[in-house]
């Protein structure tokens, strides 16, 4: 059940229940889960503040119905390059465009989701809201632009957007009904899994590469001692990685400081000490006063000057004493990374199986490293210790019928998830058939669970395989070729109601699969791309075409 549907009274219901409670639309575009369970923030103090709030996924929005409550909230996310999530692309381009509807007499607020290491920071929330005014809309409470530790400035946002959405009560209505002091924490339900993350302890390591991979793929078990989480394949995992203990040396150095024990220890575990945005050159500069970063600054530059770098790059460009409290606030807390759960717990019991791929390069002169993989890749072994925190992902789901098809495409990481709906529709003898692409560079040495997908095969839990080594041979070969070279089946399994599952990389391979199914009903069925393009987006709104994608 969606977060919406629990209902209840306030804890200290009011006096007398406000006489008829205001409509509000609470509008999410999430890819992540983050405006989804914010906008379940929303509506759980709405209905406390006297609204009657009704939670509405970009994707499932009709947009005629748009602008019918008078009080409206936008929670959206922007993704990669400045760019809606995947789910909310047709309605969004929708809005923006000519078949909009108009919104005069609605009063809203946008709250905006963003990451501050990449350009285009909230572009999605920002254009929404500069949108739903030029629509004739009238923003009763400013947008707040969020980077990823949104958790205390989202729920300040929200008291003080419903406070200025509630309508206003006349004198003679005798009643008590706002209570927005009280805000989020007080009673919010248990069937949320867990706020806090647990310790869970490795038990399996392994690098799925052969040693001759240019790659380096790490399978990881997790054991929870008390019980794993109810998770249920699509779901991921959140690790709270700690960071390179080498780059904390060199960032106290740069800086100038001997480093206590405490401060050590903030940098290694809690400080996001790589990520460099604007802000963090903007926040250096002022902590320092260094004339030159401020020159970065005043040159229109920084954008340019920042890709590709790190914060270890901007202490020792513009070096300058440093506090530890200085670094403390040019830097944002480290944020978990989260991974697609690889296992099915009616397999694994009280293990949580994940894929992660090592991210190592080298920009500007220097060895670069991704924070959480490498620190599973390099610096855990079986017995380590982790903190995790589960988080559900309802829009990756398997079908109800365990009758119905499934079609997965998953190259590299993008794997992980179909191991875990494998598992699952094992154990509980599934009779509808998969499909599973896979692809990766090349098949001695990156073909990830080779021989699980071959136990498989035998065993009827998977029904058929289409691998794509993408080096192999002297022309590229991706999954998405596969698809389309299979095309007919593709297109009759789909006609017969199997579900379209593609996980991993969104900025190529998820819109290139996503095209290569538009191209398949093109050519099968004698479609114009327009009515194959309508075809897919049918799928995609019968929750048949799901993608897990970052
Ligand atoms: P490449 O590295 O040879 O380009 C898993 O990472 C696999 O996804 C690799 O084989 C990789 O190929 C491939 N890949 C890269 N870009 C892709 C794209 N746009 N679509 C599909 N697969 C892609």
């Amino acid at each position: 059940a969606g977060l919406d549907a629990a209902g209840g009274q306030p804890a200290a219901a009011p006096a007398q229940a406000p006489k008829a409670s205001e409509p509000l639309t609470i509008l999410y575009a999430s890819e992540s889960g983050n405006s989804e369970k914010l906008a379940g923030d929303v509506a759980k103090l709405a209905r406390k503040s006297g609204f009657k709030p009704k939670v509405v996924d970009f994707a499932d929005l009709d947009l005629a119905t748009l602008g019918k409550d008078k009080r409206l909230v936008v929670i959206a996310a922007t993704w990669g390059e400045g760019e809606p999530p995947a789910r909310a692309v047709r309605t969004y381009d929708a809005l923006m465009g000519d078949g909009a509807p108009r919104l005069e007499g609605v009063e809203f607020g946008v709250l905006a989701l963003g990451d501050t290491s990449y350009a285009e920071f909230c572009a999605i929330g920002k254009a929404l809201d500069a949108r739903l005014e030029a629509l004739g809309g009238k923003r009763a409470y400013d947008r707040a632009d969020l980077d990823l530790d949104f958790d205390k400035p989202a729920a300040e946002w929200i008291k003080g957007a419903l406070k200025a959405l509630a309508p206003p009560v006349s004198a003679s209505d005798n009643v008590v009904a706002v209570d927005f002091a009280r805000g989020l924490a007080a009673d919010d339900d248990e069937a949320e899994p867990s706020r806090d993350p647990v310790v869970v302890e490795v038990v399996d390591h392994v690098n799925l590469n052969s040693s001759r991979s240019d790659k380096e793929t790490i399978h990881l078990a997790l054991a929870f001692e008390d019980g794993a989480p109810a998770y249920q394949p699509g779901d991921s995992l959140e690790i709270y990685p700690e960071n390179d203990p080498q780059l904390v040396e060199e960032i106290l150095r740069a800086a100038g400081l001997t480093g206590d024990e405490g401060l050590r220890s903030a940098l290694l575990s809690e400080r996001d000490i790589t990520t460099l945005s604007a802000t963090t050159v903007e926040r250096f500069a002022k902590a320092t006063g260094h004339a030159e970063a401020q020159r970065l600054i005043e040159s229109g530059e920084v954008r340019a000057w920042i890709e590709g770098r790190h914060l270890i790059d901007l202490i020792e460009t513009y070096p300058a004493a440093l506090s530890a409290e200085h670094l403390s606030t040019i830097t944002r807390p480290l944020p978990p990374r989260a991974y697609s759960i690889a296992s099915s717990r009616r397999d694994v019991g009280d293990e949580v199986h994940l894929v992660i791929a090592a991210v190592r390069y080298e920009t500007h002169g220097r060895a670069r490293a991704g924070v959480a993989s490498t620190h599973v890749a390099d610096r855990i072994r079986n017995g380590a210790k982790l903190r995790v925190k589960l988080k559900p992902n309802r829009h990756f789901r398997l079908p109800q019928d365990p009758a119905t098809d499934i079609i997965m495409v998953g190259p590299g990481t993008g794997v992980a998830p179909f191991r875990a709906f494998v598992q699952e529709r094992r154990a509980v003898e599934a009779p509808g058939r998969s499909w599973l692409f896979f692809g990766d560079r090349h098949f001695t040495h990156d073909f990830l669970y080779q021989l699980e997908w071959q136990e498989a095969l035998e065993d009827r839990s998977l029904t058929q395989i289409d691998v794509a080594f993408s080096r192999d041979q002297p022309e590229k070969i991706y999954v998405q070729d596969r698809l389309y070279e299979r095309r007919r089946d593709l297109v009759a399994w789909l006609d017969g109601g199997a579900h379209l599952y593609v996980c991993g990389d969104a900025k190529n391979m998820a819109k290139d699969v996503r095209g290569a199914v538009v191209r398949a009903y093109q050519d099968v069925k004698g479609l114009s791309q327009a009515d194959a393009e309508a075809a897919v987006a049918a799928l995609e709104r019968a929750h048949r075409y799901q993608q897990d994608v970052y």
